[in-house]
């Protein structure tokens, strides 16, 4: 049995399909990640799964529960580290925890220990007693995964649980993931547009976009659904002309000033493509990654992972109020 099931799951806001008929079916002790574009329906469907949001039409099943008919037996069930922040910056970190405990059900008895080893997992030890507001983005972050986590969720949603950690706190919340699924058969369901965190932690993964999943598999797979190897070449003209008739290469396109191919059995023809193409300045070969599937199903770029520019850059700005 699923523990999670969605059929034609859909919501609405007036015009825009932020979801439009999804179904899902996901088993216990999965870690199934959602990858999108911004705007994709990511954040919508986590939210109607953990009976934040109500659908426009269709059902989920969440833990055995209806999320309509249900909800609090699902929420019960659930954990949310939300994809904004929602931490009370008036309380202490400890007092984060403690009323999250409490609202949780989390016992009196268990409640100090088990916030002590969240404040040791994400690291804040030594600000547990500071107020919220006095924190860093990172450290609101990180406290931010501690609260989703403290009342031991069967279900656990992560919506860009690292967007902006730095490398080794990531790679300790990728751990600790890892380690709640193999100990306690965790339910993991995560968005990210990291490729590195989709890749290292996700069994499968749904690409989304539009509201509709239109890809969804291994990492392996769908890798290897490609049917080739990556081959980019910087040209200064670019065209697709010299490698349609040639029979090993899968597809063709133009990207600005590149042609990428994908390309069966590269090493063997990479000295063929060369010689039939003019101008060529740059080579590039690469077995496909997230990132080559993420471009051919959505026609953009993932991250590949953290640091400046790109969707991080615009994520902090936004958060500065630019
Ligand atoms: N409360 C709302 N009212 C109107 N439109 C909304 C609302 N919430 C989301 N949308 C729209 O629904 C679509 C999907 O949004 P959603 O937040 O689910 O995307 P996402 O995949 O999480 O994107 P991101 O990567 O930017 O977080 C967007 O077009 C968004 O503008
Ligand atoms: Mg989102």
């Amino acid at each position: 049995m699923p523990v999670i099931a969605t059929h034609d799951l859909r919501k609405h806001y007036g015009e825009v399909k932020a979801v439009d008929g999804i179904d899902l079916s996901i088993s216990e002790g999965e870690i199934f990640g959602l990858l999108g574009p911004n705007g994709a329906g990511k954040t919508t469907t986590l939210h109607m799964l953990a009976t934040l949001q109500r659908p426009t039409s269709g059902s989920a099943v969440v833990a055995g529960f209806d999320t309509v008919k249900q909800p609090l037996k699902v929420r019960q069930r659930v954990g949310m580290v939300f994809q904004e922040p929602t931490l009370d910056s008036t309380l202490t970190g400890r007092e984060n925890l403690d009323l999250h405990g409490r609202l949780y059900g989390v016992k009196g008895k268990e409640r100090p220990g088990r916030i002590a080893e969240l404040l040791k997992l994400v690291d804040l030890e030594g600000r547990a007693d500071d107020f919220v507001k006095h924190y860093s983005g990172g450290m609101k972050r990180r406290l931010e995964i501690a609260r989703g986590i403290m009342h031991h969720p069967e279900i656990l949603f992560l919506d860009e649980p690292t967007l902006g950690l730095d490398p080794q706190t990531r790679e300790h919340i990728w751990a600790y993931i890892e380690k709640m699924v193999a100990e306690q058969h965790t339910t993991i369901i995560l968005t990210t547009h990291y490729m590195d965190e989709a890749d290292r932690l996700c069994d499968r993964i749904g690409i989304i976009d539009h509201g509709k999943i239109i890809a969804l598999d291994t990492p392996e797979n769908l890798c290897a659904s490609l049917g080739g190897d990556v081959v980019k070449l910087r040209m200064a003209n670019p065209t697709t002309k010299p490698f349609e008739a040639m029979k090993f290469v899968k597809a063709a396109e133009i990207k600005g000033n590149e042609v990428l191919l994908t390309v069966e059995d590269s090493s063997s023809h990479l000295a063929e493509i060369l010689q039939r193409s003019d101008g060529v300045q740059h080579v590039e070969l690469h077995t496909p990654t997230l990132n080559d599937v993420f471009l051919k199903f959505t026609g953009r770029e993932m991250r590949e992972e953290s640091g400046e520019g790109g969707f991080l850059a615009d994520y902090q700005a936004s958060q500065r109020g630019h």
